[in-house]
Parts: C-alpha cells; sequence; structure tokens
C-alpha cells in the first residue's frame, strides 16, 4: 500500500440473520490532509467485537445503525504518526475506534492515552479494554459482587466471560460455574482459567448436568449470550439475586419478535431479583484505575487471557463472523 493510503472495511449491505465475510469489503483511499486540531495515528491491532453486529442492521441499538457503505466501527490501538493537535504528540500510543489501517481524529469520542503498565498493548482491546471494563464494571458495579457468592458466568471462554469469572474468584465467590460451548473451552475454563467448573452447553446432557450443579443456586449471573440462558438460570437464582445483561451474542443475529422471550418472571418477586444491563462507556471515569488493577493482576500471573491473533486488515470480516459460529476462542484481534 503507498505510504499515502489507507484502507478501512466498510459495510456492503445491511445484514439479515449471521454475518458473512462478504458483507464486507476493504476500501482504499487516500490519507487526508490533516487540518487544524487533528492528528493520524497508526494502527497495530483492530478488535472483533460482538457488539458491532447491532449496528449492522437497521433497528433499535444504544448506538444508531450504520449505512450500506459507511466505515464500521471497532476498537484498536495505534499510535501517532502526524500531529496538528498538541494533546498528541507523535509516538503517542492510543485506544480508539475503527476498523481502518490509520485513523484520522480530533481526539473527540473514544480516544484514551495507554499507560506504560508493563504489557502487551493489544491487551488495550482486550483484557485491559471495552472487554475487561465490561466484567470489572458489570461484577463491581451492577452486581455489586460480595464474598461468599456464587456466581454463573456464560461464554465463559470469551474475553469478558473469561475476565469476569476470574475477577469473582479473585474477589472472594465461593464458586464461579461457566457454561461455553465445546471441551475444549470448558476445560481451559476450568483448568486454566481456575473457574469451579464449566459446563458444555452443546452436550447431549447438558440440562441435566445444568439442574445438578445449579444447587444450592447462583447469587449472581453475568449473562453475555442472552434470553434461553438467563430463562435457565431465573429458577436457580439465590434470595436477591442480580443478573448482569452484559450482552447477547445468541440473539444478535435474531429479529426482535424471534428472540425467546422470558417465562420465568415470577421469580423476580419471591426472590427479590434485579436484572440490570450496562453500557461500559458510563463508566469511563473508572477505566484508568481499573485497567492498572487488572495490568497488576496480569503481571503477577493472577489474571489469565487467551487471544487469537489474525494478520492484516482483510482477514478481520472472517475473524468477525467466527465470533457467531462459536469458532472463536478468546479475544480475536488483527494485526494490521
Ligand atoms: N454491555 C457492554 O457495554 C458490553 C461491552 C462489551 C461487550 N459486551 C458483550 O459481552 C459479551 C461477550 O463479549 P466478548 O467480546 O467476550 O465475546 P465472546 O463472548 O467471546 O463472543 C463470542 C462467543 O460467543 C459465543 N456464542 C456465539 N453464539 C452463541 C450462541 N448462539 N449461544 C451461546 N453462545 C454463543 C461463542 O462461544 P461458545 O463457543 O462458548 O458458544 C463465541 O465464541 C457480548 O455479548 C458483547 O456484546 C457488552
Amino acid at each position: 500500500m503507498a505510504t499515502a493510503e489507507m484502507e478501512r472495511i466498510v459495510l456492503v449491505r445491511h445484514i439479515d440473520g449471521a454475518p458473512s465475510p462478504d458483507d464486507f469489503r476493504v476500501e482504499r483511499l487516500p490519507i487526508p490532509e490533516l487540518a487544524e486540531g487533528q492528528f493520524l495515528a497508526r494502527n497495530h491491532y483492530v478488535s472483533c467485537d460482538p457488539g458491532t453486529r447491532s449496528r449492522l442492521s437497521p433497528g433499535a441499538s444504544y448506538a444508531p445503525p450504520l449505512a450500506p457503505g459507511a466505515p464500521v466501527d471497532g476498537f484498536c490501538v495505534g499510535e501517532v504518526i502526524a500531529s496538528r493537535n498538541e494533546r498528541f504528540a507523535v509516538g503517542e500510543r492510543l485506544a480508539m475506534s475503527g476498523w481502518a489501517s490509520h485513523v484520522v481524529s480530533n481526539g473527540r469520542g473514544y480516544c484514551v492515552k495507554l499507560p506504560d503498565l508493563g504489557v502487551p498493548e493489544s491487551l488495550f482491546i482486550g483484557v485491559l479494554g471495552i472487554p475487561g471494563m465490561t466484567s470489572w464494571f458489570g461484577l463491581k458495579r451492577v452486581a455489586a459482587l460480595q464474598a461468599g457468592e456464587r456466581v454463573l458466568v456464560t461464554s465463559a471462554a470469551g474475553p469478558v466471560g473469561a475476565t469476569a469469572g476470574q475477577l469473582a474468584r479473585l474477589w472472594g465467590a465461593s464458586e464461579v460455574i461457566g457454561i461455553a460451548g465445546g471441551a475444549d473451552k470448558c476445560a481451559w475454563v476450568k483448568d486454566v482459567a481456575g473457574f469451579t467448573a464449566c459446563l458444555d452447553y452443546k452436550a447431549p446432557d447438558f440440562e441435566a448436568q445444568f439442574a445438578a450443579l445449579a444447587a444450592p443456586g447462583f447469587d449472581v449471573m453475568f449473562d453475555n449470550v442472552g434470553n434461553a440462558m438467563i430463562d435457565r438460570a431465573l429458577p436457580h437464582m439465590k434470595l436477591r439475586g442480580r443478573i448482569v445483561v452484559s450482552g447477547q451474542v445468541a440473539d444478535y443475529n435474531t429479529p426482535v419478535d424471534q428472540v425467546p422471550g422470558l417465562k420465568h418472571t415470577r421469580e423476580f418477586i419471591a426472590k427479590r431479583l434485579r436484572m440490570e444491563g450496562l453500557v461500559v462507556f458510563d463508566d469511563l471515569p473508572g477505566f484508568a484505575a481499573a485497567q492498572a488493577e487488572l495490568a497488576a493482576l496480569i503481571r503477577a500471573g493472577q489474571l489469565v487471557y487467551r487471544e487469537e491473533v489474525f494478520e492484516g486488515l482483510a482477514s478481520l470480516p472472517e475473524a468477525f463472523c467466527g465470533l457467531f459460529t462459536g469458532a472463536s476462542f478468546g479475544r480475536r484481534v488483527v494485526r494490521v
């Protein structure tokens, strides 16, 4: 690619159902001249987040849908290589948004300077980025986890789920039960990430295994997948249990009128349950302190993570689509 050009991923069409790599294309364009107040960053890594799916079809989300032909947003880390903004010097490393080789920005929106925490920079779009922050604030602020509580985590091998389960143990949970797809993921969740147990929801005897392990109930459910799992867990929640609605990866590809409903809402009355969602950016002021604590846990070997690295921006659509087939195992990032 000529130095004066950049690449970015654009949406070809609105997506109906599961995304496919041909719903995206790589677009090349000249890098624009910087206006006063702007800087140019070259991306090192770009991330794959299930939440990006919610903007790829028309319909309600907390962010407006993208139009066909629009560049796709996702998180990235990179380095300032030219600047006409005194707040962003050449060489500064940043976490930003954009599925692109380069970002031209004036520093508004999500644009965070990377502190030197002695960990690889790709972690700032992983366990120290939006996924890790979701785990941290979902458990601490939304669930208000207390020591001695019993926790259920879905999509437990993913970056949000694996971090949430490990933090729950570090913060004193009595037991942390994970749910993930397949024996390999479950083995990693239990043996490497240190959950008490992990159930394979694709196994033929899953329902029986779940019923057996659910007793004596859960104080906290940290849900990443959606309504079917929440409805399954509701009868097993303990008095004053809390359900954190982190994400709905099983439901993102389904039109709202076909998403499974919740039948067991009576449990909310008898057990005084609370179910609450979060948009992690509400907790932005607390990110730096949480990142410093998470990095210290990583450096001390007390928190593990799994990363799958794809090479080149053109591999991003395929890497992203694998989030919805169960192909991904840990944080998927693309080295640009
Ligand atoms: N609220 C917020 O502010 C916020 C911020 C960031 C992320 N999130 C949400 O957090 C959740 C987890 O994100 P993540 O980045 O860690 O991704 P992730 O959990 O790794 O998501 C991909 C994984 O989801 C699982 N999955 C896919 N389809 C499924 C299905 N039909 N049923 C059950 N599981 C399915 C697969 O794992 P298995 O093989 O185990 O099925 C897949 O590997 C997502 O829902 C995301 O949107 C929320």
